[in-house]
């Protein structure tokens, strides 16, 4: 239900909403993205070829799966586009949502429909599999720790009040939920191996010689589990990204910085990848992800079903890392 939550976010900033749209509009918007991304992204693409590219060569079944789910997602995109390009109240020049950006684009030749599709698709993945996943993790970490949970509650609670949800202007006010954020990000990284980049010209990296052209990735969840940079790296340890009492910066921190922003994403805590081609929209996932747990947390309780112990914790390796589906006893506070 999370990143189906997101999708959903995603699709109203991107489409945006007009009394003008035909029931078939806000079908395909509601339903039908959603039943393609979730093939897309869940169940059938994204496996070690998206890695590494000549096992493509290979006759295999879930890659041309999802090139056909791809092309049906594009027809859609497709659709809604000019679904927006036709509302009485578009106006490229006061723009009300990103496809009357990217319809101005098409209009000035600056882009084609197919990077617009490829675009939306783009926007579409990152909500899906990294906001959403990210915080079924939260709440499945949370469920089977019971004593965090009560304690991000305890923080919660004592800061904003059962009549209001809370703002990300509380959020200097709650340094330990803060704190369960960004080890879940660290601890269960959903982006485990970025994206594939291309050495662009001859280099050395740690007394390596990387030839120009070579695929390069970097493994932040080694990053994240390195014995060098964390202590017990395998326990969920949400103090490790709070400043202690006398001011010293939160070890998690000090070699890499999370927030403020604008976030030059560095050092050895790197959920959104490091360097230029880092995650560009760190910024909206942070404050996603803080308002659904915030939010969720402050009015929910979260527990495994009574008899069925604790959730596994198995990580799932495609594209991003998800848990395996899981079911919760949610209760209101
Ligand atoms: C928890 C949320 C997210 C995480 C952990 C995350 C993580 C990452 C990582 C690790 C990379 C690769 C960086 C590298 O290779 O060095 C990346 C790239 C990218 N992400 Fe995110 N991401 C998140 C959310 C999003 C969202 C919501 C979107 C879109 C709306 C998005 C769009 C992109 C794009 C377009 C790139 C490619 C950038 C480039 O190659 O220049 N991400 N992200």
């Amino acid at each position: 239900m999370i990143p189906r939550g997101n999708l959903a976010m995603m699709a109203r900033s991107i489409f945006g909403k007009s009394p003008s749209d035909t029931d078939e509009f806000e079908r395909k918007l509601e339903d039908q993205i959603d039943a393609v991304f979730y093939a897309i992204g869940t169940f059938k693409g994204a496996g070690p070829e998206d890695y590494i590219p000549w096992l493509k060569r290979f006759p295999n079944g879930a890659v041309k799966e999802a090139v056909r789910q791809a092309e049906l997602m594009d027809g859609i995109v497709d659709f809604l586009l000019d679904g927006v390009g036709v509302r009485p109240e578009h106006d490229p020049n006061n723009p009300a949502c990103l496809a009357d950006i990217l319809l101005a684009g098409e209009k000035t030749g600056e882009l084609d429909r197919a990077s617009s599709c490829a675009l939306v698709s783009d926007l579409f993945g990152g909500g899906l599999d990294n906001i959403g996943h990210q915080v079924v993790w939260l709440l499945l970490l949370l469920a089977n720790r019971p004593r965090v949970q009560d304690r991000v509650y305890e923080e919660l609670a004592s800061v904003v009040p059962p009549d209001r949800a809370p703002g990300i202007e509380d959020k200097p006010s709650l340094p330990y939920l803060f704190g369960v954020i960004a080890e879940t990000m660290r601890y269960k990284t959903v982006n485990p191996f970025g994206l594939p980049h291309r050495a662009a010209q001859t280099c050395e990296v740690g007394g390596f010689t990387i030839p120009a052209g070579t695929q390069v990735l970097g493994n932040m969840y080694y990053i994240h589990h390195d014995e060098r940079f964390w202590d017990s790296p395998y326990d969920f340890i949400p103090e490790r990204f709070m400043p202690s009492p006398d001011g010293t910066p939160a070890p998690g921190l000090t070699a890499g910085a999370f927030i403020p922003l604008p976030t030059q994403t560095s050092g050895n805590f790197i959920p959104f990848g490091a360097g230029l081609r880092a995650c560009p929209d760190r910024g909206f996932s942070e404050i996603a992800i803080w308002l659904q747990a915030s939010r969720l947390l402050h009015r929910y309780h979260f527990e495994p079903y009574p008899n069925a112990g604790a959730l596994p914790e198995d990580e799932v390796f495609r594209l991003s890392v998800t848990s395996k589906p899981y079911s919760l006893k949610v209760s209101r506070r």
